[in-house]
């Protein structure tokens, strides 16, 4: 089957460009994940709006959940209906949390311009090994890759760790020499997932590890770093969903002001999917409490569409400062 297709022919751009222009003016490309059609039109919507450059991110969850063939489709359509707004945004179709090289080299066939090799909890030689046979393919496509060194605790597509590690600072500069990656995703202290920091009364989050990401910076100069987890779990949307019948207590996540300071940082990619999770699952819930008789998926799917285009709105403009900068 001679299926192959090239992003480039999708009207999709790689990172590298839109990273260096982000690590120099000291804002950070969001990078927002998305399973379904609402998902996405809010994203395109709110960046297209914002003038914000942007990395649409599939995991491999959401690659069986709907269909990889349906999502690049639908991310080849998100391009078109940027275009049809006026708006001429990069756009990055991103493969989140790679873990083998055939799922690497499937999307790089199906038109994916940016991939993720997560050989994070591989011992240090194998996740060098995985992740430099990933980059040969890649860069023979023009394709960027993201490497990753520390784990994240939480959930991670099909790979649960427990406990955090944090990244290494002295092996930051032998991983990217070695596999000659284009941007290095590092541990400082987020997690995936709604519940990033168990608190008790009273207390609140720990800030993230700056330490650590200052010695990466310092050993490897102007070279894009990602940060994952870094959702705010925002408690607006916490509460509401409490407040209509779900059962959320004690779901916390990083603070505005700790990712404006990553985003000034060389920090340059930064992941969000939970809060978005979160703004559609407490709308869902509030508007089906108070419109019982309603059936139409289009009311409160709308409804969720509408305020994730208000919270992309926001992070672009807010915290992650990537409005303005198409
Ligand atoms: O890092 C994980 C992302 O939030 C994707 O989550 O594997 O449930 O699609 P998922
Ligand atoms: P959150 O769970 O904090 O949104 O992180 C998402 C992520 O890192 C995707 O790779
Ligand atoms: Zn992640």
């Amino acid at each position: 089957m001679s299926d192959v297709v090239s992003y480039k022919d999708l009207g999709l751009v790689n990172s590298r460009e839109i990273f260096r222009k982000a690590v120099d003016g000291g804002y950070a490309i969001p990078a927002y994940n998305f399973n379904n059609l609402e998902q996405l039109q809010a994203i395109i919507t709110a960046c297209a709006e914002t003038s914000s450059p942007v990395i649409l991110q599939i995991s491999k969850g959401a690659r069986s959940y709907a269909n990889e063939t349906m999502l690049r489709y639908m991310a080849t359509g998100a391009v078109q209906m940027a275009r049809e707004m006026g708006s001429d945004i990069p756009i990055v179709l991103h493969l989140d949390h790679g873990d083998t090289f055939e799922l690497c080299k499937s999307c790089i066939d199906s038109g994916f311009s940016s991939i993720m090799i997560d050989g994070s909890h591989l011992p240090y030689d194998e996740n060098v090994a995985l992740t430099r046979q990933v980059v040969e393919y890649a860069h023979a496509h023009d394709v960027t890759v993201e490497g990753e060194l520390g784990v994240l605790a939480g959930i991670e597509d099909d790979v649960v760790a427990e406990k955090s590690t944090y990244t290494q600072p002295d092996e930051v500069e032998d991983f990217v020499k070695k596999t000659g990656v284009d941007s290095l995703a590092i541990s400082i202290g987020t997690s995936h997932g709604a519940f990033k920091f168990k608190l008790k009364e009273g207390e609140s989050a720990p800030p993230l590890r700056f330490d650590i990401l200052e010695e990466c910076e310092q050993r490897i100069p102007g070279f894009p770093i990602v940060l994952h987890g870094a959702s705010s779990v925002v408690p607006e949307y916490v509460a509401l969903i409490n407040q209509y019948g779900g059962k959320m207590e004690g779901a916390v996540g990083v603070s505005e002001d700790q990712l404006r300071k990553a985003a000034a940082s060389a920090v340059c990619k930064i992941n969000i999917d939970s809060d978005g999770r979160l703004a559609v699952t407490a709308k869902i819930r509030e508007y089906l409490t108070n419109n019982p008789g309603e059936f139409d998926p289009r009311k409160y799917l709308g409804a969720a569409r509408n305020e994730l285009i208000k919270l992309i709105k926001h992070k672009n403009e807010a915290v992650l400062g990537s409005a303005g900068k198409a």
